[in-house]
């Protein structure tokens, strides 16, 4: 079995089913909202008090990994578990979300769900993004409501006490520096953007370069000038060119159209919209013959964590003697658009040499029973 399963696949349901189904066995009551976020929800004695919400993401990115978003899920469900079976009632319910379209591997951009959730950006909005196979985000979320026709609904939108997510820190830090727990203060901004250019197709062997409007070529020059623009020494800027698309994509044709993907994040806020907005300008002067556009696709401002919600996590490291250190998300996380809506926080476990968004993915039982049982305790805590 494949360990992928991009969001609104079979295989994503088969995973929401499970979930439903071992929710089901600890009496915790399942929704789904019009994002198709998917709600695991206990009461506590105060069943109209603000609950308080963990959860992260199933889908994985095409080539992905068996931990990025997942754990995070099922680590909020063994925290639920594990706190319903100790007995101690909480005041608060205790919710856990799977949220949709995190990845953004197969509709882009990622965090559809928890956007459309915090009021960030309407459901409706990303209708059109459309998946490789010229698939309809709308029609595709169409279908797994329909799918889940049998889950009871609940609107787009809550006001949560406090929101924390586990998740794989996806970076180095914690490994190399040997520590088991990250007690996440934040995560950098991110800005991703489609460039396309318009050309002309002709004849590889008889067109002169001189008369061509080669839109591979002009491609190439404006990457080369956005590498010169997102530069930095001290490496902390983050420039990926991730996804090209080439029309008409044979070898004896020049292209007409080439379109790529631009994936930029930095911690500061000023340099992610110093050296974004300056990305439409730097195209435009790099490009010889073909049309451009540039399109912004997702735009995240850095986001800190709350305070309350750090130290519960730490208190909980130091409590349960598990080695632990402070330090921000390079990943985005659907906790980014939950900051503005409560205080939020995240629980980081060490992965293998810090590799995500590849199949070779991996981090020890060890580390990610850690991290459930620092979890758990920060969601008792933030219940009580
Ligand atoms: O791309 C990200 O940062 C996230 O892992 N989807
Ligand atoms: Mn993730
Ligand atoms: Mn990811």
């Amino acid at each position: 079995m494949a360990s992928t399963a991009p969001v609104l696949t079979e295989l994503d349901r088969v995973a929401r089913r499970l979930l439903i189904g071992w929710a089901g066995e600890i009496g915790a009551t399942v929704s789904i909202d019009a994002a198709a976020n998917l709600w695991l929800r206990r009461n506590g004695t105060d069943p109209d008090a603000a609950p308080v919400v963990t959860g992260s993401h199933m889908d994985t990115q095409p080539n992905g990994g068996r931990f990025d978003g997942i754990y995070g899920v099922i680590a909020g469900l063994e925290a639920m578990t594990a706190l319903h079976e100790e007995g101690g009632a909480l005041r608060r319910p205790l919710e856990v979300v799977a949220w949709t379209n995190e990845e953004g591997g197969r509709f882009a951009p990622g965090c559809m769900g928890s956007m459309s959730w915090s009021g960030y950006r309407r459901v409706e909005d990303f209708a059109d993004a459309t998946d490789p196979d010229g698939i309809r985000f709308a029609d595709a979320l169409a279908a797994q409501l329909a799918a889940e026709a049998d889950l009871p609904h609940r609107p787009l939108g809550n006001r949560p006490h406090a929101y924390v997510e586990a998740h794989i820190e996806q970076g180095p830090r914690l490994e190399a520096e040997g520590r088991d727990i990250g007690v996440v203060t934040g995560i950098q901004g991110s800005r991703f953007f489609t460039v396309t250019l318009t050309g002309d197709t002709a004849h590889a062997g008889t067109t002169p370069l001189a008369l061509r409007r080669d839109a591979v070529q002009d491609m190439l020059r404006a990457i080369t000038a956005l590498n010169a623009l997102m530069h930095d020494p001290q490496d902390v800027l983050r420039f990926t060119v991730g996804r090209i698309v080439v029309e008409p994509n044979t070898s004896n044709s020049v292209a007409n159209r080439a379109s790529f993907t631009i994936d930029f994040r930095h911690p500061d806020k000023n340099v992610l919209l110093a050296r974004g907005d300056a990305i439409a300008d730097v195209v435009q002067a790099a490009v010889r013959d073909a049309g451009v556009t540039v399109q912004e696709t997702f735009h995240a401002l850095p986001v800190a964590f709350s305070p309350q919600v750090i130290d519960a996590v730490e208190r909980a490291a130091i409590d349960q003697g598990s080695s632990h250190m402070r330090l921000p998300s390079g990943a985005f996380h659907d906790a980014q658009f939950v900051v503005p809506v409560c205080p939020t926080g995240m629980v980081f476990v060490p992965c293998r040499k810090g590799i995500s968004h590849n199949p070779a993915e991996y981090s020890e039982p060890r580390h990610l029973t850690a991290g459930t049982k620092v979890l758990a305790q920060t969601l008792a805590e933030l219940a009580a």
